[in-house]
Parts: C-alpha cells; structure tokens; sequence
C-alpha cells in the first residue's frame, strides 16, 4: 500500500519511541523508503541501531554526523519526503515546531520540508492539556500540519489520560487514508471550514430531552469530504452515533443548542467559511428541572424559549471574504421557505433538503437536494448517497469562496 513512498520519520524524546520501532517496521513491510531522524533525547529512549537496522539506512541527528567537513542537507531531506511523520512527538519538539526553532537536524527538516507533515503527540495527560500545549498544536494544524491525535489510557508516569501516541497500526491507517486519495484535489488546502453536524437536545429534566431524528450522517459526510480536499475542519457535532478519523478534522462534541452557538461564535471568526447543516432545536425547556419530573397530573405544561438562531448570528458577523451555507428541510412551500430563510440568516447559498421520498432525508444513507443561491439560482441533484451529495455541496462551496475572494 505503501510502495515506493518515501517518508522521513522523526523521533524525538518520549516513552513512546519505543512504538515508533513497530512503525517503522510496519512502514518498510508496506514497501515505503523510510529515513529516521531523531532528537539526541529519542536517542536515550531508543538506539539508533535498531532503528537503522529495520529502515536499511543509517539514522540522522546531527547536522555534522562525521567531523570531516561533511554535513547532513536537511534541504534535500524535507525535498525528498512525500510525507514527514513525527511520531513521537514530544512537547519539546511541538513548541519548538510552533515557533521557528530549529536547533537539530529534525526540526530543521521540518522548517525546510514541502512535503505534508504529520504528528503523532505522545506525552503525559497534564503536558497534552497544557494551554501551552494545545495552543501549539493549534498553532502547527492552523499551518496544515496533520495531528494524529493521542490516545486515551495508562500513560508511562502510571497516571491514567489523555496523552498515549496512536497506535502504529492506526498511524498507518491514516497514511493510507492520506495516500490513498490522490485524485482528489487538494483544492481547500490552506482553509478553514467550521460545519455544525447532528441534532441538539435540550434537557427538560436530568434524564428528558427535547430532541429530533437528525442522525449526523450528511454532516459528517461533508465534514469528512472537506478533510479529502485538504481543508482544517472544525467539526461542532451534535449528540450522535458517528465517528470520524481524519487528521484534519477537530471535533468539538456539543449537547445543547447554546453550547453548539457559543462554539460556533469561537470558531466562525477564524474560519474562511461555515456550512451549517446542525439540526438545532429550535426551543428549549425555559428551567430545566433538578429532578426528573413525576406524573402528577394529566397534563403537563412545559414552557419553552426560542434557541438563537446559530446560522442567523454567523450571517450578522459574517466577514467579506467569508462563506457561510445553511440547510433547510421544509414539508411545504419547499422553495419559498428555502429562499426567505437564505435571505433572513444572510446565507449565500442554502441546501434544501426533500423530505419527499423515504430514501431523502434524516437517518437514510442517501439524499435528495438542490442548492439556491442568492441570486435565486437552482441546481437540483438526483437521488445520490450523502457521501456523493456532500462533493457536489463542496464543488459549489469552492466555486463562492472563489467568488467571494474576488469580489
Ligand atoms: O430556520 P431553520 O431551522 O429551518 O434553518 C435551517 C438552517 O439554519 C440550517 O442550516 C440550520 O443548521 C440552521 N439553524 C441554526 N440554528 C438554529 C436553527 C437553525 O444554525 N437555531
């Protein structure tokens, strides 16, 4: 699978180095070239002899390995990748990523390399979710670098979170998935895209929601699109079943719609465009009770308020240059509403959805749309899975940030 791929793996200094010899040889297995850089402290958790011995090449760590006048090209090296993993990655080596410092021949590689990076952390849960940390990793995705997330579990220190690097087998999973879609364009390189996803439930008591059918499964399915073509993802996902594994997409689980609104108002602004394709309740219980409520009556009345209105609000802080797109799913006057809600939440385009056939629609694997835009113009799809319908709602979304940027 990964035949003649020629990837540069960089070791630095963490307990998980020792996973990294599994890597490694996972890699070679699949047929990649692989040259091993790593840190003087990778070197204290794992020799270079074994790491050479299973890559077939020597490990570089030094800029000046033989004192002869002689140096190592990180220039040549980041040149020759079609793909750099760090894995592990220490905290160390992610702030010094996230600040230009380059005082080893990895880091160097790194600055220097034109080629997709990927990272793998691997540290102590308190180090992971250090703001330091995290504004780091934030700051190395921002410029397109690829962050295999750590796993949850028993760390090194004994303690028990989030911190463990990715297993090899999964690393090599995601390798595949990078490789294995060439064909698609690597068109929204250098965007971010925030998509709302799922229903929301509005608590009426501890163990009572106010909830709809949404499954999750377009939104996902454009979030998982956006990712192909290279987009970071800001993915703020309702309650669902759905998971997803692309290293270009940040999850941010939300229950309730104002928590999925104070998220959107974080993310939006940093975004170069929204897809909003939540289905959020439109009220919620005024008080949710304490307690779960008893049946004392025949009737009970709960009073409910108006959620904001998420895509609504985008639409009023919506930047020039910015993209927003919205959804609609209407039993009647399909268009009309479809267009009067484009208008009303300053959207520029909206994808109406049918609920006319029982292949379209909530929880099904397919769908039926047609997108409107603002100058009132429709195109309508044939039945397609929502995979399909979710790269033809990101051909037209390419098409407007083009636009947009021009304008
Ligand atoms: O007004 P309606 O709910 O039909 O509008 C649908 C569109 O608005 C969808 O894009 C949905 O995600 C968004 N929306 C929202 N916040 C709400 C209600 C709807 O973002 N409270």
């Amino acid at each position: 699978m990964l035949q003649g791929k020629k990837i540069i793996l960089g070791i630095t200094g963490s307990i998980a180095a020792y996973k990294a010899a599994f890597l490694l040889r996972l890699l070679v297995k699949e047929g990649a070239e692989v040259q091993v850089l790593m840190t003087s402290a990778g070197k204290e958790f794992i020799t270079p002899v074994t790491l050479s011995a299973l890559s077939g090449r020597p490990v570089l760590g030094d800029f000046f390995e033989n004192r002869d006048g002689t140096w190592h090209s990180h220039v040549d090296l980041g040149l020759w990748a079609d793909v750099m993993l760090i894995a592990p990655a220490s905290a160390n080596t992610l702030a010094k990523m996230a600040h230009g410092i380059c005082d080893n021949l990895l880091l160097t590689t790194y600055l220097s390399a034109k080629c997709p990076v990927f990272i793998a952390p691997a540290m102590d849960l308190d180090m992971f979710a250090h703001p330091s940390t995290q504004k780091n990793i934030e700051i190395l995705k921002s410029w397109g670098c690829q962050v295999i997330e750590p796993g949850t579990g028993v760390l090194a220190s004994g303690l028990h979170g989030k911190g463990r690097m990715e297993e090899p087998e999964a690393i090599v999973q995601q390798l595949h998935t990078f490789f294995n879609s060439p064909d698609k364009k690597k068109s929204l390189t250098g965007k971010r895209i925030m998509i709302t996803a799922g229903p929301t439930h509005e608590a009426i008591d501890p163990v009572r929601f106010i909830g709809n059918y949404s499954s999750g499964k377009m939104g996902f399915a454009i979030a998982e699109e956006l990712a192909l073509r290279g987009a970071m993802v800001d993915l703020i996902a309702g309650p669902v079943q759905m998971s997803i594994n692309h290293p270009n997409v940040n999850r941010h689980n939300v229950v309730s719609a104002s928590e999925m609104y104070q998220k959107a108002c974080e993310l939006f602004p940093l975004a170069d465009g929204a897809i909003m394709a939540a289905a959020v309740s439109d009220f919620s219980p005024v008080k949710a009770a304490s307690q779960k409520i008893k049946r004392t009556g025949d009737n009970l009345t709960i009073e409910l308020k108006a959620n904001p209105d998420i895509a609504k609000s985008m639409g009023e802080i919506k930047k020039k240059g910015q993209v927003l797109a919205g959804f609609a799913l209407e039993t009647e006057n399909e268009e009309a509403n479809a267009r009067a809600k484009l208008k009303s939440k300053n959207l520029d385009f909206i994808v109406l959805n049918s609920l006319a056939s029982p292949d379209a629609g909530f929880m099904v694997d397919t769908n039926r749309i047609t997108i409107i835009n603002r100058e009132n113009k429709k195109i309508e799809f044939p039945l397609k899975s929502k995979k399909e319908l979710a790269s033809d709602i990101l051909d037209y979304l390419e098409l407007i940030l083009v636009d947009s940027l021009n304008a």
